[in-house]
């Protein structure tokens, strides 16, 4: 008999209601023309919520690019903040994770909003913090900032957020209503924060969250934002199709911590994993192959040259592979960029496959299989020190979402892996973090 499992996974859900495989939507069901409103959304975040799954996960593409490009699977039809503000209301338990990007907001605003979020909710609210890659123009930017340019405002802001959370004492709210005092004024500060980017006095407007802080994501696995996560992130999300890679950052990023005198159980590595689930072997290929077939390949085509640098591909046949001299080597483009890169220069994919390949999963980890064979798979890689659990992204939907809580989050609780319920009311509770005090 196998023994039970000593800890259990981390396990979030990517929510594109369009579906994760790029033209899914084209599939019969898939409730596209709900697409952005409300109670198709909050459908889709309950059935995660009635699986016990630690969070749902918004990210946000602020510009209309992609769409422009044919993929409409874009995760910016649904702006974080107001959607998880919304679902706020409709759950009671799940954990709220929504994007917002240090290269176009302002420190204060994030922190008040995923505070904010943090207070509607009972403590459910996570920040994913993000340097964008794409939509500089709708900021006021005429070039993109270089990459570590991008970070190093990153990290000022993260750390202006984190002062502004940690502004007001645990305790400054005293409500005292035969003095008239509200708060305790000595454990309301300023912070007075003066840096390269930021200007920032504080405190904040109002008391802290339920969580202090609020959890910290950060998405981005190149050397500058593994520097930045192993600081202050409680997760990480991260494109890892390979294991061999997936341990190495693994073991990477927990050396780091532990060099930042950060506990490295407290930071949670969740690659992406795209499942594509059938009862049988040859239903899950059958489903596989059916999604593979609603790809419009000359929009793949233009969707695998805006994910290699802007590479020109309009003279190239489906069934040849990229040359490998047409592409940079050039470390500054970033860690997706180089896990299609290793797909044309090892994998030797022709283009049509790299289509296929990346209107799947945009370069996270796909697996067709049941649920049995691919919890196997999953189990293996927390195993072997490659994650702390998942960030799963449902191929299609409502269907791909559904089989995922109903057929393979199950296999993952009877095994001892999942939780079967929640046990605490916040983010931190779920994932197992500690409440840093203020
Ligand atoms: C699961 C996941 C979700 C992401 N979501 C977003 C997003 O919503 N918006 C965004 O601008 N970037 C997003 N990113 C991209 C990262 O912020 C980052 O730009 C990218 O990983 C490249 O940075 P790197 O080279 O440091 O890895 C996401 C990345 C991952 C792995």
């Amino acid at each position: 008999m196998a023994t039970k499992p000593t800890r259990r996974m981390a396990l979030t859900t990517f929510v594109i209601p369009a579906g994760h495989h790029k033209d899914s939507w084209r599939k019969e069901g898939s409730r596209i023309e709900e697409v952005p409103g409300l109670e198709y959304v909050a459908e889709l975040t309950l059935m995660a919520e009635a699986a016990k799954i630690d969070a749902v996960f918004f990210g946000d593409i602020a510009n209309a690019n992609p769409t422009l490009r044919g993929d409409i699977k874009t995760n910016g039809y649904f702006e974080p903040i107001s959607t998880l503000s919304a679902l706020a209301a409709r759950t009671t338990s799940i954990g709220l994770i929504g994007t917002m990007s240090t290269s176009f907001e302002s420190p204060y605003t994030v922190a008040r909003q995923i505070a904010g979020l943090d207070h509607m909710s009972g403590g459910r609210a996570g920040w994913n913090l993000v340097t964008s890659f794409d939509g500089f123009q709708n900021y006021g930017f005429e070039s993109i900032p270089e990459p570590a340019e991008r970070y190093r405002r990153a990290t000022e802001f993260a750390e202006v957020v984190r002062q502004l959370w940690d502004s007001w004492g645990d305790d400054a709210v005293i409500a005292d209503r035969e003095n008239g005092n509200f708060i305790d004024p000595s454990k309301v500060r300023k912070i007075n924060f003066q840096g390269e980017y930021f200007s920032v006095e504080g405190p904040m407007p109002g008391p802290r969250s339920p969580q202090g802080q609020p959890v910290i994501v950060q998405a981005g696995s190149s050397g500058p934002g593994l520097e930045l996560g192993s600081s202050v992130a409680d997760a990480i999300y991260t494109a890892q199709p390979d294991k061999g890679r997936a341990i190495e950052f693994y073991a990477e990023l927990k050396r780091m911590l532990v060099g930042k005198g950060r506990n490295p159980e407290h930071t949670k590595v969740l690659p992406g994993i795209l499942p594509i689930i059938g009862e049988t072997l040859k239903e899950a290929e059958e489903l596989a192959a059916e999604l593979g077939s609603y790809v419009n390949l000359e929009h793949g085509r233009q969707q695998v040259s805006a994910g290699l640098a802007g590479v020109d591909l309009s003279s190239l046949d489906y069934d040849e592979v990229i040359p490998v001299e047409w592409l940079s080597e050039d470390p500054a483009l970033g860690s997706r960029y180089q896990v299609f890169r290793r797909r044309v220069v090892d994998q030797k994919m022709t283009l049509r496959d790299l289509i296929v390949d990346m209107a799947r999963s945009a370069g996270h980890q796909w697996i067709i299989g049941t649920p049995q064979t691919i919890a196997d798979s999953m189990i293996e890689w927390f195993e072997a020190g490659a994650c702390d659990g998942f960030n799963l992204n449902s191929p299609y939907n409502p269907g791909g979402m559904k089989q995922m809580c109903e057929l393979l989050v199950p296999e993952l609780q009877n095994r001892g892996y999942a939780r079967t319920e929640y046990e605490g009311t916040t983010l931190r509770d779920h994932l197992g973090l500690p409440r840093p005090t203020a």
